[in-house]
């Protein structure tokens, strides 16, 4: 099963650049940037990486992505998790990024999306990874900051191909940002949002409602809610779920408990993804061995995984077309 899973054709649909800061990266800027961080050595990073729920995080990862000041630390950044996705076997990705993390603090717009860009279009060409970008509006901030946000990315258009919500889910609805995604629509963006990873169902339903998403981030919650079940199940709405993050922030207690399994046997389009993975301990395929671990589960339903992200990518049907075919020649 482990060489299985490692050699299988993957497609990752929710990965947020700045999680893929790892340690050994985030000293190295921190000393040329000069930027202090709250951390000396890796002892002191692996003790503050013990998080008991969402906010414990974010507040250490906003920390984190403060030593990214030039074009050249976003392509690095980005250059780095693209080497690991062909360690992973990864066809395709698609992946967040959090502009007003680093427009908060002086940064331009224009320097995190070019870096970014770069290394994607450099992995596509030298790496053969397809990719498309996602920006994430932070939910704890205003509406005005968002559609000030979006206004920067409308000169990027070119370059990023949905809108994303992510940061505290409590407290933050959906429903601040409908205008805002409605602008977003209109701007010709695809739209996801996280939702259900510590919210109730009806945070789900609400952003299923409110922002004419094309897939949730996350999502698991849905599980105690049996119509929100049948829709998602019914209309094939994606779940891109991240097995290691959820244990890390505790939405779960054990992987054993986790209720991916369940919710793949319920017919619903669900897929593994890493979130954060310098922070949670693990890339995607470390997110398929651990789910494998836990279940038992067959090779077919591994490979459902894959089936299901590429269904729930942002690629033409052609380029699925392609994509589907691989996993079919890898499993005969
Ligand atoms: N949830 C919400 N916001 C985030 C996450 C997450 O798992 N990772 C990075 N930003
Ligand atoms: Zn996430």
């Amino acid at each position: 099963m482990k060489n299985f899973i490692h050699a299988l054709p993957k497609v990752e649909l929710h990965l947020h650049i700045e999680g893929t800061l790892e340690p050994e990266l985030m000293f190295e800027l921190a000393k040329s940037n000069n930027i202090k961080i709250p951390f000396n050595t890796f002892t002191e990073i692996k003790a503050a990486y013990d998080f008991y729920n969402l906010q414990s995080f974010l507040d250490i990862y906003y920390q984190g992505a403060n030593v990214l000041v030039k074009e050249q630390d976003f392509f690095d950044l980005t250059w780095a998790y693209l080497l690991r996705c062909k360690e992973d076997n990864v066809m395709h990705t698609e992946i967040f990024f959090d502009p007003q993390t680093h427009t908060s603090r002086g940064i331009s717009f224009d320097t995190v999306v070019n870096g970014i860009h770069r290394a994607l279009l450099r992995g596509k060409e030298e790496l053969g990874i397809s990719n498309n970008l996602i920006m994430c509006f932070l939910r704890h901030l205003n509406e005005e900051d968002a559609f000030r946000t979006l206004a920067l990315a409308l000169s990027h258009k070119d370059k990023i191909v949905a809108i994303g919500l992510d940061s505290s889910e409590i407290g933050n609805p959906a429903r601040k940002f409908e205008r805002v995604f409605k602008k977003a629509i209109k701007n010709g963006f695809l739209t996801v949002a996280h939702a259900g990873e510590e919210g109730p169902p009806k945070s789900i339903i609400d952003a299923l409602e409110v922002l004419e998403l094309s897939r949730i981030d996350h999502g698991v919650t849905c599980s105690e809610d049996e119509y929100l079940l049948e829709l998602l199940a019914l209309n094939r709405i994606p779940l891109t779920i991240c097995p290691l993050s959820n244990i890390k922030l505790k939405v779960f207690k054990t992987m054993e408990e986790h209720n991916i399994v369940k919710l793949l046997r319920k017919g619903l389009c669900v897929t593994i993804n890493s979130d954060d993975p310098a922070y949670f301990g693990g890339y995607i395929t470390d997110n398929f061995l651990a789910v494998a671990k836990a279940h038992d589960i067959t090779k077919t339903e591994i490979a459902q995984f894959t089936f299901n992200a590429i269904e729930a990518s942002f690629i033409s049907d052609e380029e699925k077309d392609r994509l589907t075919l691989i996993i079919n020649n890898y499993l005969t």
